[in-house]
């Protein structure tokens, strides 16, 4: 879709709300970007600092309100609007209060949009993301989570500090709940060509051995508790995968992001669950996925994300 039609709203203008839409428009990927949010001085605020940057951008007009409305004509409508973690909570901890939420708030703005792909970045996303679904009807590929693709950037970062490569070259996912139970695809990771069981360190850095990669695997899921603790959200990097999504969208790119969509018969018996894999996202939102080969330990951690959200969607009669 040419960029002069191209119009994103982002709902919610709290931490993340407000770097996706920063982030929007430094990458220029929407000519309209709408912020809706219910505290109307809030929203309105933020959108007079944003236009205030606009010389500095790639043409863009920004809108805001606290009506639907807002919202209409969207292509792509990202849903940010919830409960904040508070330090030490856990995502799933936050499943009550954001579903209700969800219940209330996205049906009408899915009426104001009603051909947008629609991008769920409220958490525990996953959970948000099934029941979304459920409350709004909307197909699965018009409807998904940003899942993992945060937590597989984290995991690039630490690879690609502790291997001494550029992250871009960096080619290894976490699947799964998009929280503590995730789990990284080590057995099909690369960097550059090689696989990551026949990464030879390079001159003067450590093995990558197995306790190595423990260590990045916490540090991937203790991301977000040292980031909350320290500042209170988490939100630059949220922003720009969010943003990322959002390209492969509009530039119906088909690239392999690890979203979390609706998993129905799928791969290690998990069925009625929406969970990440690595997965197709193209004009018409998330497409296939891939048929990657697990580890036995990674298809039991899989097997685990999926009983634990599961669980969780019982637990709220979803
Ligand atoms: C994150 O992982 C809190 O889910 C958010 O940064």
């Amino acid at each position: 879709m040419e960029v002069s039609r191209r119009k994103l709203t982002v709902v919610g203008a709290g931490a993340v709300g407000t770097a996706i839409a920063y982030a929007a428009l430094i990458r220029g990927v929407a000519r309209t970007v709408a912020l809706l949010d219910v505290n109307e001085a809030k929203v309105e605020a933020e959108v007079l600092d944003l236009r205030h940057g606009l010389e500095f951008v790639p043409g863009a007009t920004v809108i805001c309100g606290s009506d639907p409305s807002v919202a209409s004509d969207s292509n792509v409508v990202i849903f940010t609007a919830g409960a904040k973690q508070k330090p030490g909570q856990s995502r799933l901890e936050l499943a009550e209060a954001t579903i209700e939420l969800t219940r209330r708030a996205l049906p009408p703005i899915v009426a104001a949009a009603p051909d947008a792909v629609f991008i769920m970045v409220t958490n525990p996303v996953d959970v948000v993301t099934y029941a979304a679904l459920k409350f709004t009807g909307l197909p699965p590929n018009r409807l998904f989570g940003s899942g993992t693709v945060l937590d597989t950037s984290r995991l690039r970062h630490l690879l690609a500090i502790h291997c001494g490569v550029a992250v871009q070259n960096v080619h290894a996912y976490i699947a799964g709940e998009h929280g503590d139970g995730e789990i990284p695809l080590w057995s099909t990771a690369t960097i550059g060509a090689v696989p990551l069981d026949q990464w030879r360190p390079l001159a003067g850095r450590d093995p990558l051995d197995a306790a190595v990669r423990e260590q990045i695997r916490r540090d991937v899921v203790e991301s977000a508790y040292r980031i909350i603790a320290g500042k209170g959200a988490t939100n630059y990097a949220i922003g720009l995968a969010a943003v990322r999504i959002t390209e492969a969208i509009f530039g119906d790119e088909h690239r392999v992001l690890p979203v979390s969509t609706l998993i129905a018969d799928g791969p290690e018996g998990i069925d009625d669950v929406c969970l990440s894999l690595p997965t197709i996202v193209d004009a018409r939102g998330a497409g296939e996925r891939l048929a990657v080969s697990l580890s036995d330990d990674e298809a039991a951690g899989l097997r685990a994300s999926a009983d634990t959200l599961h669980q969780t969607q019982k637990h709220f009669d979803l």
